[in-house]
């Protein structure tokens, strides 16, 4: 475990050691002094700054990337008006892309005033040739590339780069062994998101996920198990379990464990209150797994099943493996089990070749699922993704018309459906402080619907009860029963 490495005792004139995490632990300790002494000659503190883009994974990679940053001794900053701004990327449509162009650009302006600042970027964007091209051509300003398979390395990239001062890029074509036990700074002290595997095998052909976080990797049930352990003695309630499709963890490992079977052994974990996860693919969620949420005292009612289009030929073209009838009775069985529970989904608008007709069947399974809420993209060309290359490409009006009419055919489901725990007491972990209304705080039912009330800061962190008094859409005003007196 990392904490029993003595910084301290890093002898840093010494060669580094080529086993991991020691070898980063040495590193860190390299750049910590590095610190300390720029600290000591510009007498102020050395500030980072981290933008994460894009998803939970990102935001969890984020979190070990911050733990890092601190151990090295930089103190977080709000603004990227600091001395270490690190963009986590995403590429997965081209807009997520062309906000990190839009913002680097601020980024070269402030170093000119700053010359202490070291700017990085990883994440899946630099995955992509192009885009590393791209920055080395033209902004040379930037100092430090990553890719998504060795974040962990991002000290001894540092050390690099100060011992060079020359722009370091360090990407992986595929990933390498799994490195465990690194620091990590968690955004809250009670929830937490945790990597139960890595990359994606599935290849659904929009998507240029698997070819920037590489081939399905498990981490085994004893890791995950031990990482929760741990959070959970430091304060942790909530855990999201973080896949690409978690339904397939597992399967790979040299001890095959199917992921309803490490849910069970997470739900034995005393002092964990809730516990949720993130993506399951519908064609192979188990009836094992239904069973398993059925009887779970803390897995959180609420099941996300990304949908992508509700036409079989369509979810054909897409590589989904599923149909529009399998993904239909796969919500029956679920609700037949789960009478309450709350299902959510992502679908994209304009796939290649979209007719009028599958359109029509997306319309058509959103009315029978009644989500709670769902996810609407316009689909966004990949290059190196197969559905980049057709030649059926939908015109952009036309895309945009039925983008709308999704929309309003969900909001208006979801309304109806979100209000069903109207005039109800409901447990809500409260998250924050409203950043709109003072005296209010804001918190998230199982369902992951998040409902505002009035109540101290000190309930952050809690599990209460709230009585729901109002649903506005896709969130509730409540009251405690404090309140109510
Ligand atoms: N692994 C998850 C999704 C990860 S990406 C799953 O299989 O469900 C998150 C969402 O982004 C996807 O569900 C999809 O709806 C959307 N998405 C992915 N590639 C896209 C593209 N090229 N254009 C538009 N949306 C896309
Ligand atoms: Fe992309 Fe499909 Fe993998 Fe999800 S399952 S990350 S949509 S390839
Ligand atoms: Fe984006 Fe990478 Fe996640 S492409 S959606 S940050 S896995």
């Amino acid at each position: 475990m990392y904490s029993e490495i003595d910084l301290n005792k890093t002898d840093i004139n010494a060669e580094p050691p080529m086993e991991e995490p020691a070898r980063q632990y040495f590193f860190i300790e390299k750049c910590r002094q590095s610190v300390m002494k720029m600290q000591e000659d510009l007498g102020r503190p050395l500030t980072c700054f981290i933008q994460t883009f894009g998803c939970q994974m990102n935001a969890r990679d984020s979190e070990k990337l911050l733990g890092i940053l601190q151990k090295i001794g930089y103190i977080p900053a709000d603004s990227q008006d600091a001395d270490f701004v690190l963009y986590n990327t995403c590429t997965v449509r081209e807009n997520a892309n062309l906000r990190v162009y839009g913002r680097l650009g601020e980024l070269g302006r402030l170093k000119q005033k700053n010359p202490h600042m070291v700017i990085a970027l990883c994440g899946c964007m630099m995955q992509e040739q192009e885009v590393v091209k791209k920055i080395q051509s033209s902004y040379r300003f930037v100092d430090i590339i990553l890719g998504t398979f060795n974040i962990f390395m991002l000290a001894e990239l540092l050390d690099t780069y100060w011992q060079t001062k020359d722009q370091v890029i360090n990407i992986w074509r595929e990933s390498g062994d799994i490195v465990e036990d690194l620091p990590s700074q968690r955004k809250y002290p009670f929830k937490s998101g945790v990597n139960i595997m890595y990359g994606c095998n599935n290849f659904c052909s929009y998507c240029i996920v698997p070819y920037v976080r590489g081939r399905e990797r498990s981490r085994t049930p004893d890791e995950i198990e031990c990482e929760i352990r741990r959070l959970v003695a430091d304060g942790v309630l909530e855990v999201m379990l973080l896949g690409q499709n978690v339904n397939s963890y597992g399967k790979n490992l040299e001890n095959p464990v199917s992921f309803a079977q490490l849910l069970r052994n997470i739900e034995q974990i005393d002092g964990l209150e809730r516990i949720r996860f993130m993506t399951p693919h519908p064609k192979d969620l188990s009836d094992e797994l239904i069973d398993v949420m059925a009887s779970s005292e803390k897995i959180c009612n609420h099941i996300h099943l990304p949908l992508q289009s509700g036409s079989s030929r369509l979810l054909k073209c897409m590589n989904r493996k599923y149909t529009k009838e399998h993904y239909l009775d796969l919500v029956s069985r679920i609700r037949e089990k789960i009478p309450d529970v709350s299902l959510t989904t992502d679908i994209i608008v304009g796939f290649p070749g979209e007719s009028e007709e599958d359109f029509e069947d997306t319309l058509d399974v959103v009315r029978k699922a009644k989500y709670d809420s769902a996810y609407t993209f316009i689909y966004s060309r990949r290059t190196g993704t197969p559905a980049a290359a057709s030649t059926e490409q939908v015109p952009d009006d036309i895309v945009h018309q039925r983008f709308d009419r999704l929309l309003a055919v969900i909001n208006e489901i979801s309304h109806e459906v979100s209000r069903r725990y109207e005039k109800t007491v409901q447990k809500v972990l409260v998250e924050c402080k409203d950043e709109h209304s003072p005296g209010l705080v804001t918190g998230r039912m199982t369902n992951n619907m998040l409902v505002h009330f009035p109540a101290d800061e000190s309930a952050i962190g809690q599990i209460i009860p709230v009585y729901l008094e109002e649903c506005r859409g896709f969130y509730y005003m409540g009251r405690t029963k404090l309140s109510l007196n």
